[in-house]
């Protein structure tokens, strides 16, 4: 099959819409990463997900809606301060867990009595998925395991091929997934972290509650995806934390050690490193949106530069720190170095 990149444009749309209908797989834009959609509640379309992305068939899919009034056939009963609060915070990069009502196939929720929903800050998609007719499906474009795209090159580079069409919407504004939050226990619950973080929902949902596996990597995370490996590129990845200095120190000693080594350090670190593409700042460390919005392409760039390993500095695990963590911590197979 030939994988055709589309342009923003609105005749492309219905197109794109027609391939959805048809029960084909489109690479939509989103303002965490790309998604690979299917219609939702077709589950031979929602089927060809898992098989283009290698998906486990027991991790369960995100369906994306495009207002909100979408989700009441797609829930058993949604909380009217729920629904308020929601209208709040979409669209945006949240995405949470309700009972399901019957209209959602099996191979969305994987079985569970839950679905996960999300309606995306993107407008084009939005359109999109209005022109539908259907809640899409759509996990992180990529094939498991690997870096979740945020760009329409991203997408292609896993995904050429295996899918009938890429909506180019340019580069995901956050670069890491959406917050899973569960709606269906009470206290709510944090799945996965992401962009929301704990402190901003408790400001909305009262007390907030973060899943056990999130902090005890020997407990078996709520959320199915979370126990895979992830996130990683070909290279190896160790994580550093630290004082700033004794981290740039270790970092620079290994490097010169070994080679083949990429680094990725905070923007004031950067002139410690010897000029080179294999040395890449990550922006501010009192300002983590830059991080999230590089390290997802970071890791592909290191990866088409034949980098063995990837050197990283880590942050602190609060706020969005404990978000960018927790995909780091999964890109190194939890090989994190704290250096004292
Ligand atoms: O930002 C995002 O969320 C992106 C964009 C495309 O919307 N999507 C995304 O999808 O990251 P995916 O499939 O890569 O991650 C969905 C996560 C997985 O960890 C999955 O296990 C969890 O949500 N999930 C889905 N349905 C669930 C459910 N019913 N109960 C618990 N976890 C669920
Ligand atoms: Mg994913």
């Amino acid at each position: 099959m030939e994988t055709k990149v589309y342009k923003q444009k609105d005749d492309n749309l219905k197109e794109l819409a027609e391939i959805l209908k048809a029960g084909g797989l489109v690479a939509i834009p989103t303002e965490t990463v790309y998604g690979l959609a299917a219609d939702g509640l077709n589950p031979e379309a929602v089927k060809k997900i898992f098989t283009a992305k290698n998906r486990p068939m027991d991790n369960p899919l995100i369906l994306h809606i495009f207002e909100i009034d979408q989700i009441y056939d797609l829930v058993e009963n949604l909380d009217p301060v729920y629904a308020d609060i929601l209208s709040k915070l979409w669209p945006g990069p949240l995405t949470v867990i309700l009972k399901k009502s019957s209209l959602i196939p099996d191979e969305v929720s994987a079985g569970l009595d839950t679905v996960a929903i999300r309606m995306p800050d993107k407008k084009l998609t939005r359109d999109l998925i209005s022109l539908a007719g259907s809640p899409l499906a759509a996990p992180s474009a990529n094939i498991s395991g690997r870096p979740s795209p945020t760009s329409a090159k991203a997408v292609l580079a896993d995904m050429n091929g295996r899918i009938e069409a890429i909506l180019d919407g340019g580069d995901s504004k956050i670069g890491i997934e959406s917050t899973v939050l569960d709606l269906s226990v009470s206290p709510v619950k944090i799945l996965r972290p992401g962009y929301y973080t704990q402190e901003i929902l408790e400001e909305y949902f009262g007390q907030v509650d973060l899943d056990l596996a999130l902090k005890d990597k020997d407990q078996t995370p709520k959320s199915p995806g979370q126990k895979y490996k992830h996130y990683s590129p070909r290279a190896k990845v160790v994580v550093f934390m630290g004082d700033d200095d004794k981290v740039v120190n270790e970092i620079k000693k290994i490097s010169q050690d070994q080679e083949n080594i990429g680094i990725m350090v905070f923007e004031d670190q950067v002139h410690k490193f010897p000029e080179s593409e294999k040395v890449i700042s990550m922006g501010s460390k009192d300002d983590l949106s830059e991080m999230a919005h590089m390290l997802f392409e970071s890791f592909r760039d290191m990866d088409e530069k034949q980098v063995e390993t990837i050197l990283v500095q880590g942050v602190e695990e609060k706020g969005f720190g404990l978000s960018i963590m927790n995909r780091l911590n999964k890109a190194a197979g939890n090989n994190i170095k704290y250096i004292i």
